[in-house]
C-alpha cells in the first residue's frame, strides 16, 4: 500500500516537472496563498481538489466536522500565521453535507473523545431544535445542522482576538461560509460573509 503511494507520488512529481521545469523550484521559494481553508477532515473533501487550486494556492486547517473551538491552539496558530504572516485575503469555513461528525453529534453517546470535540454541534442542535424540526427527515436535519455549524464557525473565527486585531489594524481579510455537496461536488455560498468592521464591541451594542 505504501509503495503504491510512493509510486504515485513519483509519477505526479515527474509529470509536473515535465510540464513546467521550474514548478517545484518556484513553490519551494515562497508560498503566497490567497485562501485559508478551514474544513472537515473527511477524505472526500480535500480543499485543493474541490476548489480546483494548485499547491501553493490554499493554506489549510482541517478537523473532524470543521468545528471552531475558541481554545484550539492548532486552529488558532494556523489562523494567526495565515492572517499575520501570509496576509491571506479570504478565509473559508467549509462544511459538507453527509458529514459523519455532524451525524455523530446527533446520536446517543458515546463516541469517545469525539463527543467532547463535537459538543458545540450538539449545542447548536439544541438551540435550533424548532428550525431543525421543520425538515422532512433525519438526513435533511443533519444537513441543515452542517450549515448551521459553518455559520457558527464563521462567527467564532470572526470573534477571535486574532481577527479583531487584524481588522482594527486595517486588514481587508474576509471570512466566508461554504458547504460542499458530496453528491454533486459543488460548493455553495451560505451568504454569511463577515469582513473588516465586524468588531465585537459594536456587535454587542
Ligand atoms: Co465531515
Amino acid at each position: 500500500m505504501l509503495n503504491d503511494l510512493l509510486d504515485r507520488n513519483a509519477v505526479w512529481s515527474d509529470q509536473h516537472r515535465k510540464n513546467d521545469p521550474g514548478y517545484f523550484t518556484r513553490l519551494a521559494g515562497q508560498q503566497t496563498p490567497e485562501f485559508f481553508w478551514i474544513g472537515c477532515s473527511d477524505s472526500r473533501v480535500p480543499a485543493n481538489v474541490v476548489a480546483g487550486l494548485d499547491p501553493g494556492e490554499v493554506f489549510v486547517h482541517r478537523n473532524v466536522a470543521n468545528v471552531i473551538h475558541s481554545s484550539d491552539m492548532n486552529m488558532l496558530s494556523a489562523l494567526e500565521f495565515a492572517v499575520d504572516a501570509l496576509k491571506i485575503k479570504e478565509i473559508i469555513v467549509c462544511g459538507h453535507y453527509g458529514c459523519g461528525g455532524v451525524k455523530a453529534a446527533t446520536e446517543d453517546l458515546p463516541h469517545g473523545l469525539a463527543d467532547h470535540w463535537l459538543e458545540p454541534i450538539r449545542r447548536l442542535a439544541r438551540a435550533y431544535v424548532v428550525d431543525l424540526a421543520q425538515q422532512d427527515d433525519a438526513e435533511a436535519r443533519r444537513d441543515q445542522l452542517a450549515e448551521l455549524n459553518v455559520i457558527e464557525g464563521v462567527r467564532r473565527v470572526a470573534e477571535t482576538p486574532i481577527m479583531q486585531r487584524a481588522w482594527r489594524g486595517g486588514a481587508q481579510v474576509r471570512i466566508h461560509g461554504l458547504i460542499y455537496g458530496l453528491k454533486d461536488g459543488r460548493l455553495r455560498d451560505l451568504d454569511c460573509t463577515v469582513g473588516p468592521g465586524h468588531f465585537l464591541a459594536e456587535a454587542a451594542q
